[in-house]
């Protein structure tokens, strides 16, 4: 397959304010001289905020590094992570089609797409939401037929189930990824057959399927503002002057940043913590839909009953637990009794946009209340 530039080409390209932000910083990471290490997760960056890297997407970020376009270029289309023509703005779809999910019925998968998306890969659906692609293998064989959505995993699929999915997708939902018959992770379609005394007892996700879930950003376009900027390598040892050589090489911002809706990098699961609502930087779709904020009521420590297991509600893992219990909630009563002011003050802090409502955390939480 011949990897080059698309024929049609945007005007420019810029990082949105936030990217921005994050492009510096990552460049502080290398030593002086080198940092055009940090192609890779700048141009990945880039990808993540457009869906696909556009000649001026490659050339801004060799801008950044110092680097010849061609050199650039060279890297992008070396890697076939990189997608260097248009992908649809819901989600790139792709399917395994190596040898465990071929038997398993990958041409089956590759058929629904082509019926529901567009006949020829890397072309756009017709309204321009889908594409896809058949991929090598992604290391989930015990789990075939998969796909990868955007970030995720979908795997243990059938035809019906992934056309279902697309359709899911389309209507703005974002459905559960990992195996979608009912497995837990890779053990036998039967159960376990050996050391059964680990089948009770775990979660209800797998804990990649959990992240997945925690973090909600399966097939977001990342804009940065998703999380505070982390950059713990600066300590002490930062030198200014590297930070001063990434700033100087480094083109302006886009002054208008481009977003949607639907979730979080993986900073922020790093972040996962109370934080301050940082709706001056909320995407712009966000803000139209911003509703007044009005704190719920919070308790110290839980009752002398003990805590609810928060971890019931499908959403929340261990670590959002831990979140929610550091904001003083511990019982699904407390979270039951949230309408929609209480819920905007606690999806402001959690920064998961959305993420109560789509999951119907307050329904879930007055049906486990009333057990
Ligand atoms: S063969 Fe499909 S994931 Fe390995």
């Amino acid at each position: 397959m011949l990897r080059r530039l698309h024929p049609d080409q945007p005007e420019s390209f810029a990082f949105t304010p936030d990217n921005q932000k994050w492009a510096e910083a990552q460049i502080t990471k290398y030593p002086e001289g080198r940092q055009a290490s940090a192609i890779i997760p700048l141009l990945w960056r880039a990808q993540e905020q457009e869906g696909w890297l556009s000649r001026p997407a490659i050339e801004y970020v060799a801008d950044m590094l110092d680097l010849a376009h061609i050199r650039a270029l060279e890297v992008a289309s070396f890697y076939f992570m990189f997608q260097l023509q248009p992908v649809g703005s819901v989600a790139h779809i792709q399917i395994c089609g190596t040898t465990s999910c071929m038997i398993c019925g990958a041409e089956d998968l590759v058929g629904v797409c082509r019926e529901k998306i567009a006949d020829k890969a890397h072309a756009l659906s017709a309204d321009g939401k889908f594409s896809w692609e058949e991929v090598e293998c992604l290391g989930s064989c015990a789990n075939a037929p998969m796909a990868q959505i955007g970030k995720d995993y979908y795997e243990d699929l059938t035809a019906e189930r992934l056309a279902e999915i697309i359709d899911d997708l389309a209507a703005g939902k974002v459905p559960t990824p990992g195996p979608q018959n009912g497995r837990f992770g890779a053990e036998p379609l039967k159960g376990l057959t050996s050391l059964k005394d680990f089948e009770s007892g775990h979660y209800q996700y797998n804990a990649s399927v959990q992240l997945a879930n925690d973090l909600g950003d399966t097939v977001k376009r990342i804009d940065g503002t998703e999380v505070p900027l982390l950059t713990p390598w600066q300590g002490k040892g930062a030198s200014a002057g590297r930070k001063t050589a990434a700033k100087k090489s480094a083109p302006k911002p886009a002054a208008k940043a481009k977003a949607d809706k639907t979730g979080v990098t993986k900073q922020e699961a790093e972040a996962a913590t109370p934080a301050k609502p940082h709706s001056k930087t909320a995407p712009a779709g966000q803000q139209a839909d911003a509703v007044a904020e009005k704190k719920p009521r919070t308790m110290k420590a839980p009752r002398k009953s003990g805590a609810d297991d928060l971890k019931q509600i499908s959403g929340v893992g261990p670590k959002l637990e831990g979140v929610l219990n550091e904001m003083g909630f511990w019982h699904f009563d407390q979270i039951a009794k949230w309408g929609p002011e209480e819920i905007a003050w606690v999806d402001t802090r959690l920064k998961f946009k959305g993420r109560i409502e789509r999951d119907d955390w307050v329904d879930q939480a007055r049906k486990l209340a009333e057990k």
